[in-house]
């Protein structure tokens, strides 16, 4: 049998020491690491293949929040808590969290020993279903719909609407989605859904010549809500590694994973031979009700002509309606094209789900905006 290897978070030196000694008399048990801090934890999980997590209540966090950090980016580790007391509100947390055991202090070894090994088969039943289950799911090759959500204006929302409309999307009839990154230098499109993701795309270019349809998969970070991301670098200069041809073969090779692939671009773009805007099925313009937006959504519009981009093609998106200071009738005329869809204004609300990185239309399903994203995806779904 292959050891199970253990990591312990705990900060005080007795439950480490005394772990630690337990560990000395078993041969099937390994602690591969001790640390006292969430991120310590994150940090070897990434590099490590972790069997089972042990997390002791006493360290100054709440421990339940942090087992529903790690479960939902490391679904395959198993987590067991080690309390002082067992309370019912925390055993409900524990339900909700996914944590395979609770275990009260001081612990017999034998007890200890038990609920890992427990733990541990469980969830290597639990992963070879998934694998089945994913094998089945996952989409032959086909050719995904490009969605790219673009403005001529920075902080008009394109990564709002680009983030909203994947979970949208994903919901209607349980599409395939994935979110892409596009903003190379300033992207935060990872951060609308709170995930510290693995890899980001500057990792699938240092291994481009490897990458195919089933195997791209592995460089996405699945988020909560049921869609993949794939986050830029974020750093500054990193068009300098990434050229137009990696764009084409990442989005070429989503295409064959994934039903609707949403490009976030970066705000003022002007090169149209980005393949993200020649691959696109759809050009959402995001224009929000100002003058200087308008004007420059128009501007954008005029070059796209020039350029011969297909008109069909581009779809105007109202962000920020509802106000009364431009009517959508004046937008229309202003830019001789029809409002494709809108997405109402909420400062507030928006504002709190951008920071705590839960996408709008879950915090708030029953919103006009979560209707007004409902909407949009059924358009682009069933297009009539
Ligand atoms: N419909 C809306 N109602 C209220 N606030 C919104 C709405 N859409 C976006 N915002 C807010 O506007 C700001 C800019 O949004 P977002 O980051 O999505 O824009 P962007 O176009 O991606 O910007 P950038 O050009 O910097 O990439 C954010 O603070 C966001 O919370
Ligand atoms: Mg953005």
């Amino acid at each position: 049998m292959d050891n199970i290897k253990v990591l312990l978070l705990g900060k005080t030196g007795e439950i480490r020491s005394k772990i630690e000694e337990m560990f000395y008399s078993v041969d099937y048990i390994m602690l591969t690491g001790t640390v006292a801090t969430e991120q310590e934890a994150m940090e070897i999980l990434s590099g490590n293949m972790i069997d089972v997590i042990l997390i002791d209540s006493n360290i100054e966090e709440d421990i339940y929040d942090i087992a529903d950090r790690i479960s939902s980016e490391y679904a395959e580790a198993a987590i067991i808590i080690l309390e002082d007391s067992l309370l019912e509100e925390n055993m409900h947390k524990a339900f909700l969290t996914g944590v395979k055991d609770i275990l009260i202090k001081p612990m017999n070894p034998s007890v200890l020993f038990d609920s890992i090994y427990k733990a541990n088969e469980q969830m290597k039943k639990k992963i070879v279903m998934r694998r089945e289950n994913s094998a089945k799911n996952s989409k032959k090759p086909g050719r995904g719909k490009v969605i790219t959500v673009y403005s001529a204006k920075g902080g008009a929302g394109k990564t709002f609407i680009a983030a909203n409309l994947a979970v949208a999307l994903a919901k209607s009839k349980n599409k395939r989605v994935v979110l892409v990154d596009l903003d190379l230098d300033y992207g935060n499109a990872a951060l609308a859904f709170n995930i510290i993701p693995r890899f980001t795309i500057l990792d699938i270019v240092d291994d481009i010549r490897n990458i195919d349809h089933e195997f791209i998969e592995s460089y996405l970070t699945l988020t909560p809500s049921g869609i993949w991301v794939l986050p830029s670098g974020a750093k500054l200069m990193t068009n300098e590694f990434i050229n137009m041809n990696h764009i084409e073969i990442i989005l070429k090779t989503l295409q064959n994973a994934f039903d609707y692939i949403i490009v976030d671009m970066p705000g003022r773009t002007q090169d149209m031979e980005n393949p993200a805007f020649i691959l696109a099925d759809y050009l959402f313009m995001v224009v929000t009700p100002e003058i200087a937006a308008i004007r420059n959504v128009k501007a954008s519009l005029g070059i796209l002509s020039e350029r011969n981009y297909p008109k069909s093609k581009i779809k105007i998106i109202l962000n920020r309606a509802g106000g009364n200071e431009i009517r959508n009738r004046d937008i229309e005329t202003t830019l001789n094209y029809s409002v494709y869809a809108h997405v109402n204004a909420d400062s507030k609300r928006v504002a709190s789900t951008m920071n705590v990185g839960i996408p709008f239309v879950q915090k708030y399903p029953h919103s006009t905006l979560s209707k007004n994203f409902n909407y949009l995806a059924k358009k682009i779904v069933n297009p009539s």
